[in-house]
């Protein structure tokens, strides 16, 4: 049912457009119509929120319906991040985004938080630290999702860390089947993979492949190169 408050993906997109990040268009679509499912009372939780760019798509979508999502970000220190300040920058944009009643900021690591969780996530999203231990830890959060539930994770075919987690611990898995991806933020949902579902992430392969090498050709300064690739800018593929 909608009414007056009920916000579009256009409104959300106008709020979160404007927040620095890393996530398109196209991603933010795909996280919408995840949280979008959900019904009153459910949860999100979300690992790797920055300045709130994918915060403000979740919980714009969570108002919507009902549900409320969980902010996880230590606010790490450093060039990329920024450290403290990326929290006050974060919770204005909360604020801007009438989301405060939603978003539940925990400044913490994930890997810190997750011994600790006992509440069950009807929908999880991972873009925390890629480095292979953090993500590998971090897809344990799974374990509180609810069969059918969805699982996505940014990076998934653009991050040696994050791709090689796939590889050893969902690929092989029983727990999580593969279903899409929006350039490289993958959707999984919480079930037994069949053979076909472990043959989708390895067809994944030759993408991961190609953002590697893109951005190899960056740190190289070849990015005319990059671009017959058909990567434009200096930022890294996601
Ligand atoms: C790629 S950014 C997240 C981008 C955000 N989702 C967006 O749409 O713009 C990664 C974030 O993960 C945070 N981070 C690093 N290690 C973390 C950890 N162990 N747990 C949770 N967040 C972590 C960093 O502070 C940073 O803000």
């Amino acid at each position: 049912m909608t009414d007056s408050t009920t916000k579009t993906f256009e409104d959300a997109w106008q709020l979160a457009e404007g927040i620095k990040g890393w996530m398109t268009r196209g991603q933010a679509e795909m996280l919408w119509n995840a949280a979008s499912a959900l019904g009153p009372g459910q949860s999100i939780l979300e690992i790797g929120s920055h300045c709130g760019r994918s915060t403000v798509i979740l919980g714009t979508a969570a108002q919507n319906v009902g549900a409320t999502v969980t902010a996880v970000d230590p606010f790490v220190e450093g060039r990329l991040f920024g450290g403290p300040s990326t929290r006050s920058i974060f919770e204005g944009n909360i604020e801007r985004a009438g989301l405060n009643d939603v978003v539940t900021l925990r400044a913490e690591y994930s890997t810190q938080l997750r011994p600790q969780w006992d509440e069950q996530i009807d929908l999880l999203y991972i873009d925390g630290k890629h480095d292979y231990w953090t993500v590998t830890d971090d897809l344990r959060w799974a374990e509180h999702v609810p069969t059918g539930g969805n699982v996505l994770i940014h990076d998934c075919f653009s991050s040696i860390g994050v791709t090689s987690a796939i590889l050893a611990h969902v690929a092989p898995g029983h727990s999580l089947r593969y279903l899409d991806r929006s350039t490289s933020l993958a959707r999984f949902e919480v079930g037994t993979p069949d053979a076909a579902d472990r043959r989708r992430i390895l067809a994944q392969l030759p993408w991961w492949a190609r953002n590697v090498g893109i951005k190899v050709l960056l740190r190289a300064r070849l990015n005319g190169v990059a671009e017959k690739f058909g990567h434009t800018g200096t930022a890294d593929p996601f």
